[in-house]
């Protein structure tokens, strides 16, 4: 019997994984110069969490859904997304009684029952913002700026934002009457999911993946021409904090997003691959007005966006932007001459090691050359090499992987020495007789 992971999930190791923890560990440090704090909201929440929440007429609820009955006969769902999780738990927790506006980031899977393909999967990782409680196209301003400038510190140049108004409420309906209108004298045509998508919200049928709809869509109302006064606004006022700060955008007027919560500014930012593939946006986002109080909250809105960590390390890695690591380990230890009491003091010497901050790792004796070839393997920084001499004189040598040169520290001091070995890393002098042993 073979296994395998559950069809559209994977296993993420080596390399794949260290880049993700390096992006989120990126993507979380730069938030918190934005003032976001982090939130870590439960893997599941009651299935009504994300039905009123992210929307019953959206595709993520109406089919994509990881939901079952828990053994209290419970309807729960694996999140698809994070934004409703999280405002459940601003209302849960009652932390609009706090100063406003709340700003929170997050990171961690999300589960959708879609097809799997290029950069879409059935569990794939998040790391998003929400900042719940204040409304200003400032905000929304800086909630793009922010998503943008996160991408750039990671390294892509190619940036681009699409983004569009969806209006406030009075906006909405009379651009959903219009759509109805419009799409009425052509549903003999469509698909059945716009059948449904008409009466539930007309809005999804512009979401419409089935080619003849999309050409259908193409020539239906735009909501430009319905937006209010104060939504056109609005929208301009935010435009010209993007142009101040000299956002490069492009106004989609086909941009009206999957989740039924938006209202406003919605936004989307897609990264080229110059290997030429299409793995779809690397991040949403939007302006929500309703969904505090949807979920049982204050009428508090909210703005905030999502990136999928996953489609930005396929980018980085297409656009050449991984940054090899130089290596993994700092130290492989190598016992020589595979005595139990040499084992024993090397293991001893090692958690000492370990201790001190450097990462190690060892062999448990064997042939010099294959403990050796081992420690390339790992990529270790420097070999450890003990044997019993060493230990009778209270030594070790230290070899360099990559230079192949080698010098004897003093274990009394191994503090210190260990110290010198890495301070080269920053030091940039010629001095030969400098403390840092030069790189040995
Ligand atoms: P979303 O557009 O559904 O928005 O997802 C955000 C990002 O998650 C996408 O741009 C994409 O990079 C990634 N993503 C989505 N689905 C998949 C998938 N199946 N496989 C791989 N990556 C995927 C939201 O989730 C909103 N909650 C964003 C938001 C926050 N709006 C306001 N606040």
């Amino acid at each position: 019997m073979s296994f395998s992971p559950v069809k559209g999930m994977h296993d993420i190791y080596g390399e794949d994984a260290s880049e993700m923890e390096e992006v989120t560990n990126l993507l979380k440090e730069f938030a918190k110069m934005y003032a976001y704090k982090e939130f870590i909201p439960p893997i599941m929440e009651y299935t009504d969490v994300f039905s009123r929440g992210t929307g019953e007429s959206s595709d993520i609820v109406r089919k994509e859904m990881y939901t079952f009955l828990d053994k209290g006969n419970r309807s729960v769902t694996l999140r698809p997304e994070f934004t409703a999780g999280l405002i459940r738990g601003v209302v849960s927790n009652k932390l609009y009684a706090e100063d406003l506006p709340l700003k929170y980031f997050y990171c961690g899977p999300a589960f959708r029952y879609e097809r799997p393909q290029l950069g879409r999967y059935r569990q794939f990782n998040q790391f998003g913002v929400e900042c719940v409680g204040a409304d200003s196209p400032l905000l929304d301003a800086e909630t793009i700026i922010m998503a943008v400038q996160s991408l750039c510190v990671l390294g892509f140049e190619n940036v681009s934002v699409k983004i569009n108004s969806l209006g406030d409420e009075e906006s909405r309906k009379a651009y959903r009457e219009a759509l109805k209108k419009y799409f009425s004298s052509y549903m003999d045509e469509m698909c059945e999911d716009c059948h449904e998508r008409i009466n539930l919200n007309p809005l999804r049928i512009l979401d419409c993946k089935v080619e003849h709809d999309q050409e259908i869509a193409k020539g239906a109302p735009k909501i430009k021409d319905y937006l209010s006064e104060a939504s056109e606004k609005r929208f301009y006022k935010t435009i010209s904090y993007l142009n101040d700060m000299e956002i490069d955008y492009e106004i989609d007027e086909n941009l009206v997003r999957g989740l039924d919560y938006y209202s406003e500014i919605v936004f989307e930012i897609h990264v080229k691959s110059q290997a030429g593939n299409d793995y779809g946006a690397v991040c949403g986002g939007g302006h929500y007005g309703g969904l505090v109080k949807e979920l049982g909250g204050p009428d508090l809105p909210g703005v905030g966006f999502a990136m999928g960590v996953e489609r930005i390390v396929s980018l980085l890695k297409d656009n050449g932007l991984r940054k090899e690591q130089p290596y993994l380990l700092d130290f492989f230890f190598m016992p020589v001459g595979g005595d139990e009491e040499v084992i024993n003091s090397v293991f001893y010497l090692m958690q000492t090691t370990r201790l001190l901050g450097y990462s190690a790792d060892m062999a448990e004796g064997g042939k010099f050359s294959s403990m050796f070839k081992k420690a390339e393997r790992k990529k270790a920084k420097f070999a450890f090499i003990v044997g019993t001499d060493e230990l009778e004189k209270g030594v070790a040598n230290i070899k360099n992987i990559e230079t192949q040169e080698q010098i004897t520290i003093d274990l009394n001091k191994l503090d210190e020495e260990l110290d010198k070995l890495f301070e080269h890393d920053e030091c940039e002098c010629d001095d030969e007789n400098c403390e840092c042993h030069h790189g040995a």
